[in-house]
This record gives C-alpha cells, structure tokens and sequence, in this order.
C-alpha cells in the first residue's frame, strides 16, 4: 500500500505529526518536494525535533528514508540535521538515501532569494523563507542547476566555481535594483561583501559537503521500485500545502514546488498507478505564513487583532517552525477543503489541533464565497480574484471542554463531533485521522 500524504491549506498542517503516526505502516518514506523551507516537528517519547529535509522516518527503527528528486536540498542543512541525529543517537547512515537526480539549493541560491525580495517593492513581496528555494528551482527548470549526481563527479567543484561567479554578476545587478533600506544581504554559513560571493570561501564549503554527503547519493527510482515489487509499503510526504503549490496555490504568492499529489509521482519516480491512497492533512482552523490573499483571516502580526484569532494563534502555538514568523490564523474555510479534495485526490483526511477550538463559544465555518457581489463555491484562480471575496460563514456550537484526554471517537464530546462531521461533510472524503494534541500519543485512528 503506497500512501501519499499532502498538506491542504498553506502547510503548517501538523503533517510532521502525522507522517510519525502513519510510518508505523510504511517500510519506506520518501520525501518529494520542497526543501528546508518547510519543517516538520515530531514529539515522540517526550524530544521535540524539527526536521527540515529528512522524513520523519528516520525515527522509526530500520525504516528506510529517502530524499527524492523533487526536492531541492541544501547539503549544509541536511549535514547540520543528520548531526543533529546521530547526537540523540540516531545514525542516518545506511537507511537515509539521496536521489542522484535532486537538485542542491547552495550558498549562492539563498544569496539571490534575499536579494531578490529585497529588489521587490512593498505590495509584491513574497514573504519567501530566505532559504534559496526559488532560485534553486529556478536554476532547475533552467537546466543550470547542479543536482546530487554531480557530486559524485571530479568537476563538481568547478561547477559551484563558475555558478558563484556567475551569481556575483546577478547579485551586483540586483544591489543596484534594491527598495529596502541597508545595503548588504546576509546568507548565514558564509561571507557576503557588497552582494558578492567568496568563491574560494564556497569551493572549500563544498568540498567537505561532497565528502560528507556522497555516501548518501544513489539512484533511487530503481530502490523505490524494487521496494514495491517485494511489496514494502511506500509512504511519500509533501511539504508545505495545496494553497502554496506553484500551479494551484495562490500565484504568485506560492512556492517554487508542486506540493500536491501530483508532484509525489513527479518529485519521486513512482507512477500515478502506483498510489493507492491519499491522505490531506488539514486543521481545524486555517493558518498561513507569508504574503498573500487569505479570506477567513482574523489575526495576523500587522492590522489584524481580532480575539478570536489571536486565542487560535495562542493555543496552537502559531509560529513557524523555521522562520519563527507569527503566523496569520482565521477560521476554517471549506472552500479551500474541497479544493485541495479535488486537486489531490484526497481520500481520507487527517484532521489536526481539534483541541485549539476547544475554548470557543461559537465557531465559524466558511462555506463559499461572495465574489463581486455573486455567491461561489470554487477557488478562483487568480489572487487577485481571492483577495476580493469575502467568507460565508456558517457558524456552529463550541463544545468548551478540553478535548485533549479523549481516546476513542465515541467519547468526544457531541458539539465537537457534530464540528468533525460538518468539516468532513463539506470537505468531501472520509475522516482517517483526528489529531487532538501534539503528541504521538494524542491521535484517533479512525480508518488508517
Ligand atoms: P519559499 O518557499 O521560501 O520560496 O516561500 C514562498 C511562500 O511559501 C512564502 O509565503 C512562505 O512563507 C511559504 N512557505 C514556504 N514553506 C512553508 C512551510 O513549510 N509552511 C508554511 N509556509 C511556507
């Protein structure tokens, strides 16, 4: 059984949560797209981790881990996480695998993601991670990027040589473009002077990068494939969510990868035939980091105070979990539920931080839109068209008693059940998971 698991909203879902919970079943997780931009926290027996690239996976003893070709990988991330393990006693080596045909988000890329936010004028910013994720795609679909085969290569070094020469040539046009006062950008991990690059400073970085990391680096379509035919369970986890994917999220206001269940065949070498389930994780209520259209919007860091929103933020710890930005909460929006069924599939969800809206008195569901004065149910594809709507909201009883505790779906209290059943009902699909609380623990398995 080979599972795809997506996030639905604008990531943040608590889909590290899950995929722990799910790897149980799987012999194998892949990670198909994306890059350090995202990061997945795991409580188990007590530790929090934040894992940026590695599937969540590698805590599970003896399951194989792969990080596949849809996603864009910054070694020197990936080489502090996989020390970071073996420091709790977790050795990577061995069950961790990188495909030759992933493309490396290096120095340089994060260099251009900087500088080119800081080129953009206010109202087109992207409120983008800084991780270099945009140009390393970009380099991608290019067909300048370098990918991890290239490592196992001699000219390697030569390679990132020429690219950061070429990238101090972007960088010094971009200085001359830049709107925001300050006149460096920093890139954490080496020097930058007056936007330019060290090449000698990023050729040495590198070398230690392709010492440290070529072990890891294989074809891996052949594995995956292998894997199925002796009948492993294959589990291939997306980043970020539907809202953000390039193709059907909220453009520009995206990232750079197809976070939808598409891009796990495209970012993985498995085909559409061999999925036989999708899962969307989705929460309670909705929450996005960045900029961008956001319709049920309540509380954000800027202009938005509204209590309710601000008790969402509070209770579910609301803050990225590598940026650290406050993030932008509001009310659960269906619209974008049944969206993010259709474009992935979604056969069961896995519903998240129910607890959150344990204190509410009262609770709002957007069921459509208004846009321009006409009633809608679908997601418009531009932005702009997005930004225009406004919510219709459909509001229930809250059920103002910690939800926490509860271990069986039977013993949820009514008010919070009859929530469940009218976000499914509206949603579409079927109800897999409900998450009540960050730990392993606090999980209903309903049908996974
Ligand atoms: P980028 O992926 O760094 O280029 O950022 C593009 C947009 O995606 C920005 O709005 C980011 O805040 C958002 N984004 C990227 N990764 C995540 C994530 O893991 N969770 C939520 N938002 C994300």
């Amino acid at each position: 059984m080979n599972t795809v698991l997506i996030g639905s909203q604008w990531g943040d879902e608590g889909k590290g949560k899950v995929i722990d919970v799910l790897t149980d079943k799987a012999d194998v997780v892949v990670r198909y797209q994306g890059g350090s931009n995202a990061g997945h926290t795991v409580i188990a027996e007590g530790k929090k981790r934040v894992l940026r690239l590695i599937p969540s996976g590698i805590l599970h003893e003896g399951k194989v881990c792969v990080i596949g070709n849809g996603v864009v990988m910054n070694p020197l991330d990936l080489i502090e996480e996989i020390e970071a393990m073996r420091a709790t006693g977790v050795e990577p080596k061995g069950r961790l695998f990188i495909s030759t045909r992933t493309q490396m988000v290096m120095l340089y890329h994060r260099a251009l993601d900087k500088a080119e936010e800081a080129a953009r004028a206010p109202g087109k910013k992207i409120g983008t991670t800084g991780r270099g994720i945009g140009p390393a795609y970009a380099a991608k679909v290019s067909r300048t990027g370098l990918r991890c085969g290239d490592m196992l290569t001699a000219g390697f070094l030569d390679l990132v040589r020429e690219q950061v020469e070429e990238t101090n040539a972007k960088l010094r046009m971009l200085k001359a473009e830049r709107v925001d006062a300050g006149d460096d950008i920093e890139v954490p991990g080496c020097t930058v002077k007056g936007y330019q690059l060290d090449a000698d400073e990023l050729v040495a970085i590198y070398r230690t990068v392709q010492e440290k990391l070529s072990p890891y680096v294989r074809d891996t379509v052949p594995m995956l494939h292998e894997a199925k035919k002796a009948g492993k369970s294959i589990l291939l986890e997306g980043a970020q969510g539907t809202m953000l994917d390039i193709d059907f999220g909220t453009y520009p206001f995206v990232t750079s990868s197809n976070p939808t269940s598409g891009g796990a065949c495209i970012g993985s070498g498995l085909s559409p035939r061999d999925i036989d389930c999708v899962v969307g994780v989705i929460k309670a209520y909705t929450t996005r980091v960045g900029e961008g259209p956001f319709p049920t919007e309540l509380y954000n860091a800027v202009n938005l105070q509204d209590p309710d929103g601000k008790t969402m933020a509070e209770r579910g710890h609301e803050f990225g979990a590598v940026t650290k930005r406050p993030r932008r909460t509001g009310w659960y929006d269906a619209v974008i539920a049944r969206y993010a069924q259709q474009v992935n599939g979604v056969d069961y969800w896995a519903l998240t931080k129910l607890d959150v809206m344990d204190v509410f008195p009262k609770i709002k569901i957007c069921v459509a839109y208004e846009l321009d004065g006409r009633r809608i149910d679908y997601m418009p594809s531009s932005a702009a068209e997005l930004a225009r709507v406004k919510p219709i909201y459909e509001e229930m009883d809250g059920w103002m008693c910690e939800t926490s505790n509860v271990t069986r779906m039977e013993d949820l209290p009514p008010k919070a059940k009859a929530y469940v059943d009218r976000l499914v009902e509206l949603s579409g699909g079927k109800l897999g998971i409900l998450s009540i609380g960050p730990a392993r623990e606090s999980t209903l398995r309903i049908a996974l």
